[in-house]
């Protein structure tokens, strides 16, 4: 499973990126406003700093706008994924932009059918929403099961690539259901590292170990 960091922050990709971890980076209008940064800009240097997939998010409504934002977009660097609403309009400009060779990735999907149209429309990824779909009292996770069970019934080649992750157990669940991707903010992923036994077990060898009186540098 692949891991995408979402947000627009550069330090906090950046100090992913040196574990080696970051597979590609989803950025939306609302990480935009919460790095306080130009969009061409900041883009610009999470794909000079990553190898994958850069997702940036076109703003317009109708299928005719979102191509030509997606066209500026992609100027940006090689690594851009244009990330388009999961719409009737998106979906055309999908159908148009995947038609091109660009990566596409779909977003804001709550429903197996909304991907079914996406992989039709030639999505490379498409971006079902899990803590979104938790808020209103459903399980996220359902959906990323479906969604993994429509793609196998019939070979679609489009990633799944789980969004809106909120806790360690989202990651992992996807990553048991087989999810392609997981697109988490930097907390999140690296929370994965941490478990209460590791603190516990590594409190009581420290202690030991002071005991021994021992050094090995
Ligand atoms: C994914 O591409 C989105 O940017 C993101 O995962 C949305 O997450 P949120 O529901 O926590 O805003």
């Amino acid at each position: 499973m692949k891991f995408f960091v979402d947000t627009a922050e550069i330090e906090a990709i950046a100090e992913l990126n040196e574990l080696g971890i970051v597979d590609g980076v989803t950025t939306n209008p609302s990480l935009i406003l919460k790095s306080g940064r130009d969009i061409m800009e900041v883009t610009k240097e999470i794909c000079d700093l990553v190898d994958g997939p850069v997702s940036a998010e076109v703003v317009a409504m109708e299928a005719e706008a979102m191509i030509a934002e997606g066209h500026k977009l992609a100027e940006i660097a090689d690594n851009i994924a244009i990330k388009l609403p999961l719409t009737w309009d998106g979906l055309k400009a999908c159908k148009v932009l995947s038609g091109e060779g660009r990566m596409i990735n779909v977003t804001l999907c709550f429903s197996a059918n909304q991907a079914l149209l996406a992989a039709k429309a030639g999505a490379t990824f498409i971006s079902p929403f899990i803590g979104r779909l938790d808020d209103i009292h459903l399980d996220g996770m359902d959906l990323i099961q479906d969604i993994r069970t429509v793609y196998d019934n019939y070979g679609f080649e489009t990633n799944i690539l789980a969004a809106s992750i909120r806790s360690v157990n989202h990651v992992q669940d996807c990553a048991l259901i087989g999810a392609d991707v997981v697109t988490a903010p930097p907390d999140v992923i690296k929370k994965l590292s941490t478990h209460p036994l590791t603190d516990k077990g590594l409190e009581q060898f420290m202690a030991d170990w002071a005991k021994t009186g021992q050094k090995i540098l």
